[in-house]
């Protein structure tokens, strides 16, 4: 079988995935699998399109010396991101570019057009699945695509798969965890005595925060995540408006000290549950859990879940949420997923 793969979003997450691919291309192959990347799009670095596959070496070492992939040396260069779906021969789409949560765009109008054009897509941008999941889920199924998306929540560290396939018949009532890389960095590097602005400015550096990290800091990108996880895994439909939102942009260093004192420490908490009556109980909020609580221990730029089951009580997990690798692993195994379906 031929997947040839159009990547759209050449940043940090893109590239780290073109990197997993190069590096995978043996196994690949074992397994009688011809992947291939033949498109890839970036409103700032450029684009090239090249039907017979690109070379990833090519292409990273132009992001290294040039900043740019538009002298890529064989291919059709500046298509943008609708016409690398549209006059493409990819028959996947990975949209890998920043979130926008208030419209989703361009990216929900990418993941509209690939699925109406009978290509399967795999989303690490969050947009699409926080603001149309059911919608997005309705149209694959009509154009008979495959649509994942576990990138956007704990990046490669699986939820949404371990969530819809493992615990899909656990009795899963609900979730409780740290969602957000940035804002858990931050709140550990101020216990370790830095103030929120340099710990604010380590988090970006180190490629963890959103294009606006005020997304972090305020909540929203734990919304947005709480948002694709209930609608996922509760069998809901619950809108952005409907989780309540605090930040942890206010905490000082006092804040933490007192915390400290008392044998706590704060925690920025995102948590859904599907209460007796039918309806769901959402929010983000910053919590002073106790030190031997199971979240309390998890530091920097980690992330972790607790799901609540009937048959098997609470299940943890606990990884990585964001980064080149991370979220380049979770497109990659969206993409074995997507050919195990399908083959
Ligand atoms: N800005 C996000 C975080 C990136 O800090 O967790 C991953 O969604």
């Amino acid at each position: 079988m031929e997947l040839r793969i159009a990547l759209i979003g050449f940043g940090v997450v893109g590239q780290g995935f073109v990197r997993i691919l190069a590096q995978q291309e043996e196994w690949l192959k074992e397994q009688g699998w011809d992947v291939k990347l033949v498109a890839v799009s970036d409103i700032q670095k450029g684009s090239v399109y090249n039907p017979d596959g690109l070379n990833i070496d090519t292409l990273l070492n132009l992001m290294l010396n040039e900043k740019t992939i538009a002298g890529y040396p064989d291919g059709v260069i500046g298509f943008d991101g609708t016409k690398t779906i549209s006059e493409s021969n990819a028959n996947l789409v990975v949209e890998a570019s920043w979130s926008n949560l208030e419209t989703g765009e361009p990216a929900l109008s990418y993941a509209r057009r690939a699925i109406e054009m009978s290509k399967h897509i795999v989303l690490t941008n969050k947009g699409p699945p926080v603001l149309a999941l059911c919608e997005l889920k309705k149209l694959a199924q009509d154009n008979s695509v495959e649509l994942r998306y576990e990138g956007t929540v704990l990046s490669g560290t699986p939820a949404i798969n371990l969530g819809q396939l493992n615990l899909s018949q656990s009795g899963l009532r609900g979730f409780r965890g740290i969602l957000n890389g940035t804002s858990n960095f931050i709140l550990t590097l101020m216990e370790e005595g830095q103030d929120y602005d340099a710990a604010l400015k380590r988090a970006q550096d180190e490629g963890y925060a959103e294009a606006d990290p005020t997304a972090d800091v305020d909540g929203h990108d734990a919304q947005g995540k709480v948002v694709i996880l209930t609608n996922s895994l509760l069998n809901a439909d619950i809108r952005l408006s409907e989780v309540h939102c605090e930040g942890i942009r206010g905490m000082s260093k006092d804040d933490i000290e007192s915390a400290r004192k008392e044998g706590k420490r704060w925690k920025l908490i995102a948590s859904a549950e599907r209460i007796d009556d039918g309806t769901i109980i959402a929010s983000v909020k910053p919590e002073k859990l106790s030190l031997n609580h199971p979240l309390a221990s998890v530091m920097g730029a980690t992330n972790s879940i607790t799901f609540s089951t009937e048959y098997l009580g609470d299940v943890t997990i606990t990884g990585p949420g964001a980064g080149a690798f991370p979220t380049g692993y979770a497109i990659f195994t969206d993409i074995l997923d997507i050919i195990r379906c399908i083959k």
